[in-house]
């Protein structure tokens, strides 16, 4: 057999026998083929094809000034000549970096009143980082003498990643399947989405008591001495857009004080203006004792993740780990120079167009228009949003609460519908949720086009939604 077995394959074939992709159905992907992206600019992205969309996904909620920015492609072309690599263990490091972990911290400080935060710890991805924090965190408690309290609470319908412990943290069945997961060690709370999951009659203030009081019965069934932290998106991403109720965070963190539980914030879709304001820590008044960034670090122009590490965490590292040696965890890639490069010039243009303002503007000029355009159709249930993160939610039945059959994918129709039309919109995995989330450059006229498009493919598939909604 030749060993070139790709000479007379097209792209699409060779795609099919070399790529194991992610979060993929393997039968789906064999018999439809790979949408070859390539090229895009701005909001817009093209496909092998020729045909051209409007990215409403920001990629995965990651591309955050637009695509096809000429300052950070000569950042980075400069930071390839100057440095193409230097890695930071033992204590080696590089300007590009440092000065990445500075504006950072400086960000936080100024933007987001988050004064206590100290340190960043750099890696590639939103996951990677949520494994360091995941491991710092049994570190921490073994260092301070408490070798017991190690158990995580998540939530149902959490998303922090798919490496092994993210996994685990990760609160949404499709990704525990066949995969050993979760931990034992991890625990999942009730998510605080009242549109979907608030019992017939309970107000919101109602439900936030209960999943209040569901968060101190857990903790007191496993026992404060075992609980180490409390794991949360600010607003829940994957699992449908979920905006919380609005004093939930207050209540969480007076209950994770009073029992000595650490709080992390995974801002890796939050951080960096997706919400209206450069983080939700300052937006939604955090004070978390871990923070993940990733995503917007970079506008996913190169893979850069951060932990960002408190004080009070720090300084128990900092007192206690000489009795163990060198900290030793981190990878090849932590603190790469060009990903430093490509940082300071995504934050340079973030600066510079405000974009974190654009995002609260437009974001409401964008939630707005859709409802008007789309809010009265019988399947929309809810449509919301915080800045630039939105989301469109189907019901079966409005009026009853009634959900469509999961399996019938109703939301996964107008995904379908609306590329048609020449938008990307994410089908969300866990419930019957479409996500919007736009680069962070977005202007009035472009969402405007997309809200026509939106309302075309829903006009589109409202008949089969009808018949799927009559099915049940
Ligand atoms: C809140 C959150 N945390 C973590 C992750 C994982 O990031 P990555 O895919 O870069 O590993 C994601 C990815 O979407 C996310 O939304």
């Amino acid at each position: 057999m030749s060993l070139d077995h790709t000479r007379n394959l097209s792209l699409e074939d060779m795609d099919r026998e070399s790529i194991f992709h992610p979060a993929t159905s393997i039968a789906d992907h064999l018999e439809k083929g790979p949408n070859i992206m390539t090229s895009a600019k701005g909001v817009r992205i093209s496909n092998s094809k020729g045909q051209d969309f409007i990215d409403c996904g920001s990629g995965l909620w990651c591309v955050n000034v637009g695509y096809g920015r000429e300052e950070i492609a000569e950042a980075a072309a400069k930071a390839i000549r100057d440095l193409s690599f230097n890695h930071m263990f033992g204590g080696n490091s590089n300007e590009a970096m440092i000065r990445l972990a500075d504006r950072v911290l400086q960000l936080f400080h100024r933007e987001a009143g988050a004064t206590h935060l100290s340190k960043v710890f750099f890696g590639t991805s939103g996951s990677d980082a949520n494994d360091t924090i995941f491991k710092l965190i049994l570190y921490y408690n073994n260092l301070r003498g408490r070798p017991l309290k190690k158990k995580i609470i998540s939530r149902q319908g959490a998303y922090h990643g798919l490496t092994y412990a993210a996994t685990s943290l990760t609160g949404i069945a499709g990704y525990h399947k066949a995969f050993d997961a979760p931990l034992d060690s991890v625990f999942h709370t009730s998510c605080p989405h009242y549109y979907r999951f608030h019992e017939t009659g309970e107000s919101e203030q109602e439900f936030c008591d209960r999943l209040i009081l569901e968060l101190e019965q857990l903790i007191e069934r496993e026992g404060a001495e075992t609980v180490a932290a409390f794991y949360a998106e600010p607003v829940m991403g994957t699992g449908g857009v979920f905006l919380p109720p609005a004093d939930y965070f207050a209540r969480v963190q007076e209950v994770l004080e009073a029992n000595d539980i650490l709080f992390v914030a995974d801002e890796v879709i939050t951080g960096f203006g997706r919400l209206g304001s450069w983080f939700a820590t300052g937006q939604m008044n955090l004070k978390p004792d871990f923070v993940t960034l990733a995503k917007g670090l970079t506008s996913a122009y190169f893979p850069v993740s951060g932990v960002v590490v408190s004080d009070r965490v720090w300084q128990v590292l900092k007192e206690e780990s000489p009795n163990y040696g060198p900290v030793m965890h981190g990878f090849t890639y932590s603190g790469h120079p060009v990903g430093g490069a490509i940082g300071m010039a995504n934050l340079d243009i973030m600066e510079r167009e405000a974009l974190p303002q654009n995002s609260a503007t437009t974001g409401l000029y964008f939630r707005d228009t859709l409802k008007a355009r789309i809010g009265d159709n019988p399947f929309i249930g809810d449509v919301r949003g915080q800045g630039l993160m939105m989301a469109i939610e189907f019901v079966a039945d409005k009026d009853k609460r009634r959900w469509f059959d999961m399996a019938d994918g109703a939301h996964r129709l107008f995904g379908a519908a609306a590329i048609e039309e020449g938008v990307l919109a994410r089908p969300l995995p866990m419930i019957e949720v479409v996500g919007l989330s736009p680069p962070l450059c977005i202007t009035k006229a472009e969402v405007d086009e997309a809200v026509d498009r939106l309302a075309r493919a829903l006009e589109k598939i409202t008949p089969d939604l009808e018949r799927l909604a009559a099915k049940n």
